[in-house]
């Protein structure tokens, strides 16, 4: 079977999957107040088209996989896709994006699946700004995940979006966190997939401001090695636990190493977070496809990639990027 290596000589390892578009909170950078027009329940892939995918893509070298969405578990019996899915023996790893507000009970049971790490979205310790930022009162249930997570020693990373005006004054404390305990807390830059199209021109909080902000607040912050294939910058704070981390997710500084496809919740395959979707993979499978051709399909999508994420907004032809990312799979 052949392996998936892209245009540009980069091998594919790493398979995100939005399993929904679905989501329970409103953050305000990835959906607008009355949330958006979800997917028809049909046009979603079920569950058997996508373990029929995640295998196949398993079988062509991916190795390592995100459930991400949208929240995965507002889907119904979300745990049995994750008990399916680690049944996958050439998948390596499997790791979860979740929003924390209704997973906290079912920590144990991903833990003893053996889930590799999940990352947590917050954006703030304050219970009003969170309030302000998800429009949903949700706050003490995502910190019981946060401390499930690290009762059950599951690798956790804490992914906050700084947004100018909102939660600037969370930088030290989310910062803080990674005093006592071992997590890595991501800042990201705010990209413009919020559902809603709004202007995007000037981002303050870019990656240079998010690290000089770092800096003045922690002067003896250390730059320490990224792993490998790592969207983020990492630093340290001598005498912390944990790490810092900021990607530059709108600056797209890490796309000479993109290891990663994307695949939305209605089948889209994407090879970049920018594209505008490359093929329908679930339209394909609905039509009949033969494992034979649906690898097909993969490798000629990676033999045109674009370069990088620049690349591949430009190639949406003046189609503007608006959409969430609950559709797209953060
Ligand atoms: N810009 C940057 N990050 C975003 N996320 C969602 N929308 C945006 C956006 N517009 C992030 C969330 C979450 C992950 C799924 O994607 O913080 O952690
Ligand atoms: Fe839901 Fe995540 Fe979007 Fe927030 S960022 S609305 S938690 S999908």
């Amino acid at each position: 079977m052949k392996k998936l290596f892209d245009n540009h000589g980069r091998e594919v390892n790493y398979l995100r999957l939005a399993v929904t578009d679905r989501c329970n909170l409103r953050c305000y950078y990835c959906m607008p107040e009355r949330g958006i027009d979800y997917v028809p329940r049909q046009e979603l892939m079920s569950y058997e088209e996508m373990l029929r995918i995640v295998s196949l893509l398993a079988g062509m070298g991916i190795r390592k996989l995100r459930i991400t969405g949208g929240e995965p578990f507002v889907r119904r019996d979300m745990m049995d896709f994750f008990h399916a899915a680690s049944s996958i023996g050439a998948l390596k790893q499997i790791h979860l994006t979740t929003n924390g507000t209704v997973v906290a009970p079912l920590i144990p049971e991903l833990k003893k699946l053996g889930i590799s790490s999940v990352n947590l979205s917050l954006d703030t310790l304050d219970p009003q700004r969170f309030f302000e930022m998800t429009r949903r009162n949700e706050f003490h249930a995502v910190m019981q995940t946060f401390e499930q997570l690290l009762y059950h020693g599951i690798p956790t990373k804490i992914n906050a979006v700084v947004i100018h005006g909102k939660n600037d004054a969370d930088l030290q404390p989310l910062a803080m966190l990674t005093k006592d305990h071992p997590v890595g807390v991501r800042f990201i830059e705010e990209m413009p997939f919020n559902g809603a199209g709004a202007n995007h021109a000037e981002l303050w909080w870019n990656h240079h401001r998010i690290l000089e902000e770092l800096q003045r607040l922690f002067p003896a912050l250390k730059k320490i090695p990224d792993p490998p294939f790592s969207t983020s910058s990492n630093y340290q704070i001598p005498g912390h636990r944990g790490t810092v981390g900021i990607i530059a997710a709108y600056s797209r500084t890490f796309c000479g190493t993109c290891n990663r496809l994307r695949l939305t919740p209605q089948g889209m395959l994407k090879t970049c977070l920018y594209d505008n979707g490359i093929f329908n993979i679930k339209d394909l499978v609905r039509a009949g496809a033969s494992d034979e051709q649906l690898e097909h399909a993969f490798l000629d999508a990676l033999g045109h990639r674009a370069k990088n994420g620049f690349e591949a907004e430009q190639n949406r032809f003046g189609l503007p990027v608006s959409e969430s990312m609950s559709t797209i799979g953060g």
